[in-house]
């Protein structure tokens, strides 16, 4: 079944990303601001009963995909029940993890069929790890991602390059690929309310791969997803590949098929989105919310909400901070 949920520019809808909660057991500088966030309270939180309903809703217009983000997902009460209820609504399952919980989640995510764990990772180094973190949790979150390769799921480690801090590891990761079938998402740093963002201390695809080439040599590019967020590549002779998220060098929006469903019941149109569309207040009144949603997505602009390339700091300082967006 295509999607019905179509925009003003033809582009059909078929992922949800669904955030479960605003907390996070980690505090990344770039994500969470240094003053942290007014936490939603629990009334206002989607609970998870009204998550599968509101996601059925979504179903029958046509998604197909649901990501489940945060905050850090894994830290929702009965996650378990969630996970087993939206497995019925026949989507493919997929979820954006800091991995610290993920040991007690393995076997579920096999018995649902969940494959693909997007795990956040910025650093191999411990000490680095707890600089951006603010936290130690290093080697539960390496072992995880060890037991999670050897039972074959499907690994996308995301990085978040920032100029000073960890771009001197590019190389460190892409070695990771040589003999594991991993994937490497490096991602350029993206602008949220209170992160600070200055793009000067963002790493550029080009960037990137000229820092890659120069040393391992050529690279190879992949034939990537059509609705992929990063443009992918493989350098020759590694198992693994790696891709790169260029928001703000290279905009990959002409494709976009993601719709955000923030904790507290809020439709996002797109990641930088300053308008939202509340779904939780109408479903708990009884109304409808297929008119809701089709109109959200009429609004959409073509990029970016109608950033240019320069990122208005008005424009995104009025947007959620990233924690509370869930990616
Ligand atoms: P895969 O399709 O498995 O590669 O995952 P994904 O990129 O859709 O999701 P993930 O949660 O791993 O996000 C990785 C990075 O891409 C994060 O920094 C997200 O904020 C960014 N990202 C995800 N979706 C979008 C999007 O629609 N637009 C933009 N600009 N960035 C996105
Ligand atoms: N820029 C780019 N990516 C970010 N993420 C969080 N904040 C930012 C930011 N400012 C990434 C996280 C996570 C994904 C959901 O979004 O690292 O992997
Ligand atoms: Fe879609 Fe907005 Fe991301 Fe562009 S920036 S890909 S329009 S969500």
């Amino acid at each position: 079944m295509s999607s019905q949920i179509v925009d003003r520019f033809g582009r059909p809808h078929s992922y949800l990303r669904i955030s479960l909660t605003d907390r996070c057991n980690l505090r990344c500088f770039y994500c969470m601001p240094e003053d942290g966030i007014q936490l939603m309270d629990k009334p206002s939180i989607m609970t998870l009963e009204e998550i599968i309903s509101i996601s059925s809703t979504f179903r029958k217009l046509g998604v197909d995909t649901i990501r489940l983000t945060g905050g850090e997902p894994l830290i929702r009460k009965n996650f378990d029940f969630l996970i087993r209820e939206l497995a019925k609504l026949g989507v493919t399952l997929k979820i954006t993890t800091n991995g610290i919980l993920l040991d007690r989640y393995f076997d579920l995510f096999q018995e649902v069929g969940l494959k693909k764990i997007n795990f956040s990772l910025d650093t191999l180094d411990k000490a680095k790890s707890i600089f951006i973190t603010k936290r130690d949790y290093y080697e539960r979150i390496m072992n995880n991602l060890k037991t999670g390769l050897e039972k074959g799921f499907e690994i996308k480690l995301n990085v978040v390059l920032i100029k000073d801090v960890n771009d001197h590891e590019i190389n460190d990761f892409i070695e990771l690929t040589k003999h594991q079938n991993l994937a490497i998402k490096f991602i350029e740093f993206m602008p949220f309310k209170g992160n600070k963002w200055d793009w000067s201390k963002g790493v550029s695809k080009d960037s990137i791969l000229k820092n890659i080439s120069d040393k391992f040599g050529k690279i190879e590019a992949l034939k990537n997803p059509k609705h992929s967020t990063s443009v992918n590549y493989k350098v020759k002779g590694h198992a693994g590949s790696f891709g790169i998220v260029s928001t703000i060098t290279e905009p990959f929006c002409s494709e976009c098929n993601r719709i955000r469903l923030t904790a507290d019941g809020k439709m996002k149109n797109c990641l930088f989105a300053n308008s939202e569309t509340d779904l939780l207040t109408p479903f708990r009144q009884g109304e409808e919310l297929e008119p809701l949603i089709l109109s959200s997505i009429q609004e959409k602009k073509y990029s970016r909400d109608g950033m240019d390339v320069k990122m208005d700091s008005e424009h995104y300082e009025k947007n959620r901070s990233m924690i509370s967006i869930g990616g």
